[in-house]
C-alpha cells in the first residue's frame, strides 16, 4: 500500500467524524484533499465548511461546498485536519504546507479536532520534521538567531509567502522533549506570528490510516 492509498483510507475514516454536524472545519494537505473530495459525496448534508488555506477553500468550492467565516460560524463541532508529526499525547507537529496558522486557529475553535494522518507520521518525539515557524517578514533574521540559540537550525523556505503574507523559516535539528514548553517560547519571540507545534491544543482522536486499516487513538 502506499503512502498515499493509506491517507486515502484514513481520509475515507474520517467520514464519521462529520456526520450530524452541518458545518465543519478543514485542515490542508494531501490527506484533507482525499477528504474533501469523499465530502463531496455527501455535501447535500453540509451546510458550509471553514477553511485554513486557500488550496482548501478552492478544493472545496470547487467540489461544490460553501465556504465559510470563522467570524460567523461561531465554536465549531469538529476540526479535520493532517499532521506532519503525532506523539503518544496526540501533539502534533504540523505546517508542512504552510498553513500552520490558519490550522492552529481553527483547531482552538473547534470542540473535537481529528487528525488524520498515514502510520508514517506516528513518532514518539516530535522534531525530525523540520518544525515550521511562521513569521512577519522584517522579523525573519532576527527570529532565525534566537532560534539557533534554542538548538535550531532555521531554513528560510524561499519563494513561499503564506496565506497572510508572511514567510517561513522551517527549523531543523531539534529534538522536541516537551512540545508544550517548545511551543511557548518560540511563540514568545517577536514576530513569529505562531510555530507548527500543536501541543497545548492537541488532537482529541488520531486516526492512522495503514496496511492493516485504520488504527484509531482516542
Ligand atoms: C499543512 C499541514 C498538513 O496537515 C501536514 O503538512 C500534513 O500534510 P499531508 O496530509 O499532505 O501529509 O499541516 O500546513
Amino acid at each position: 500500500m502506499t503512502p498515499d492509498e493509506m491517507k486515502k483510507l484514513v481520509a475515507q475514516a474520517a467520514l464519521e467524524y462529520t456526520k450530524g454536524h452541518a458545518v465543519l472545519g478543514i485542515g490542508t494537505g494531501s490527506t484533507v484533499n482525499h477528504l474533501i473530495d469523499f465530502l463531496a459525496d455527501v455535501k447535500g448534508d453540509i451546510e458550509g465548511a471553514v477553511s485554513s488555506s486557500v488550496m482548501t477553500t478552492e478544493r472545496l468550492k470547487k467540489v461544490g461546498i460553501p465556504v465559510l467565516d470563522l467570524n460567523d460560524t461561531g465554536p465549531l463541532e469538529v476540526y479535520i485536519d493532517g499532521a506532519d508529526e503525532v506523539n503518544p499525547h496526540f501533539q502534533m507537529l504540523k505546517g508542512g504546507g504552510g498553513a500552520l496558522t490558519r490550522e492552529k486557529i481553527i483547531g482552538a475553535a473547534s470542540r473535537q479536532f481529528i487528525c488524520i494522518a498515514d502510520e508514517s507520521k506516528a513518532v514518539d518525539v516530535l522534531g525530525k520534521f523540520p518544525l515550521p515557524v511562521e513569521v512577519i517578514p522584517m522579523s525573519r533574521s532576527y527570529v532565525a538567531r534566537e532560534l539557533v540559540k534554542l538548538g535550531g537550525q532555521p531554513v528560510w523556505r524561499e519563494n513561499v509567502v503564506t496565506d497572510n503574507g508572511n514567510v517561513i523559516l522551517d527549523v531543523h535539528n531539534l529534538t522536541i522533549l516537551n512540545p508544550k514548553e517548545m511551543e511557548q517560547t518560540i511563540n514568545n519571540i517577536p514576530g513569529v506570528i505562531t510555530n507548527g507545534l500543536f501541543a497545548w491544543r492537541p488532537a482529541d482522536v488520531v486516526l492512522l490510516g495503514g496496511p492493516n486499516g485504520v488504527r484509531k487513538l482516542e
